[in-house]
């Protein structure tokens, strides 16, 4: 590996005191790979920015500044060649809140959101939190073929109550990012049917793939971008989620109103620190972003060769994210998430993904940590 300006070596994380990720391990001598957060310092540009604003001294709400919407604007005309509209973007303190107003906004009570498992757990839950009916249409193929999705399966699975189909851009957990022609047959079926899309799009700058580029669902045609709302955040990407700062970009401005009134009295305004660090990360953030990206694929690299030592279990080809998805069907294991974690190591439960016999493991961690992991991983194949 060429020379790194950043650290990504240290495990930044294990020191913090509040750490989500750290603390369900305190105490145990168990690496936690699960939840998707890195171990790493964010940018120290937005540490700069945090530290400024911190010294303002006062923590009154907040609102985004001109100067944040327009790196926004900015980033996704030049990372996407995306051109939105300022008065497009509805500001959230987060992507999960973000699904579910979306399902609030979208129909009415009974109706049906279609989602795609395996998928991130939130999209199976949000639904039904809602008051909607959770329809899934599961992805074709597997971790040896690749994942896809079936036209003519994704067309049955869409009821006549459907009004919703959510969707995962790049795909957490199989790490698939969507081509063009695949998203373009989405859009037609939703069309279609009359179907609004949700597309979450909160890892699309974790490109690991050397060749491709994130296409935004929105970005197919204007009449697709109609029907679209689309959520965004630097959370994945600066590894600040624990911010809260994120975004809907919705260019219908019927959707967007229906959209504004069904956060009323639940959504709070995002707050001042989240606000600061976003500026800073599209702004400030692209060549620590650049090195981190070659630190992951490193990762990626490391990970797929250990996995492919072990004759019982696959792994996705990650396109994007920093998140393996491993098939240990063939262990047979009545319990594959305790059993690593009894080997020292807690992997996130596929079940809880739709998606049982696998395991979802963030590799967005220090090198060190992933080789150790690895090490107790192979102790329980045998
Ligand atoms: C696809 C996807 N959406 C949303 C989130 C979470 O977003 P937030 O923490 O902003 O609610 C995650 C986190 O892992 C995710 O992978």
């Amino acid at each position: 590996m060429s020379e790194m300006s950043f650290d990504f070596d240290t495990p930044a994380a294990k020191q913090v005191s509040n750490s989500l990720k750290w603390s369900k391990y305190a105490g145990r001598d168990i690496l936690p790979m699960w939840v998707a957060d890195m171990d790493f310092r964010c940018p120290p540009a937005v540490l700069d920015a945090l530290h400024q604003r911190v010294d303002q001294g006062v923590f009154g709400y907040g609102t985004p500044s001109d100067e944040l919407v327009g790196v926004v604007v900015d980033t996704l005309q030049q990372e996407f060649n995306w051109k939105v509209e300022p008065d497009w973007l509805v500001w959230l303190p987060g992507l999960v809140s973000g699904l579910s107003v979306t399902c609030k906004a979208v129909g009415k009570p009974g109706d049906g959101v279609v989602v795609n498992t395996p998928v991130y757990p939130p999209f199976l839950k949000v639904p039904s939190l809602m008051d909607r009916t959770l329809e899934t249409v599961s992805l074709s193929g597997g971790n040896a073929q690749g994942w896809t999705l079936d036209r003519r399966r994704f067309e049955a699975g869409i009821s006549d109550k459907t009004s919703l189909f959510l969707l995962c851009h790049p795909h957490n957990p199989v790490g698939r990012m969507w081509t063009e022609e695949e998203l373009t047959m989405m859009a037609e079926v939703c069309m279609d049917k009359r179907v609004i899309i949700c597309s979450d799009e909160i890892h699309n700058q974790l490109v690991l793939d050397p060749v491709r580029r994130h296409v935004p669902l929105a970005t197919l045609s204007p009449g697709v971008a109609a029907r679209t709302i689309t959520l965004l955040a630097p959370s994945k990407t600066f590894n600040v989620p624990g911010l809260g700062c994120s975004l809907a970009v919705i260019p219908d401005e019927g959707i967007r109103r229906r959209f504004v009134h069904a956060a009323l009295g639940i959504v709070p305004h995002v707050n001042v620190l989240g606000l600061t660090a976003a500026e800073a990360c599209w702004r400030h953030g692209g060549p620590w972003l650049a090195e981190l990206i070659e630190y992951l694929r490193g990762n990626l690299e490391y990970l797929k060769s250990r996995v492919a030592a072990w004759p019982s279990v696959t792994m996705a080809e990650v396109e994007a994210t920093y998140l393996a998805w491993l098939d240990v069907q063939a262990l047979e294991l009545k319990d594959p998430a305790s059993h690593f974690e009894n080997l020292g190591v807690g992997l996130s439960d596929g079940r809880e993904f739709g998606g049982p016999g696998h395991l979802r493991l963030n590799f967005g961690c220090p090198r060190s940590i992933l080789e150790e992991a690895c090490d107790r991983m192979e102790e329980g194949l045998s």
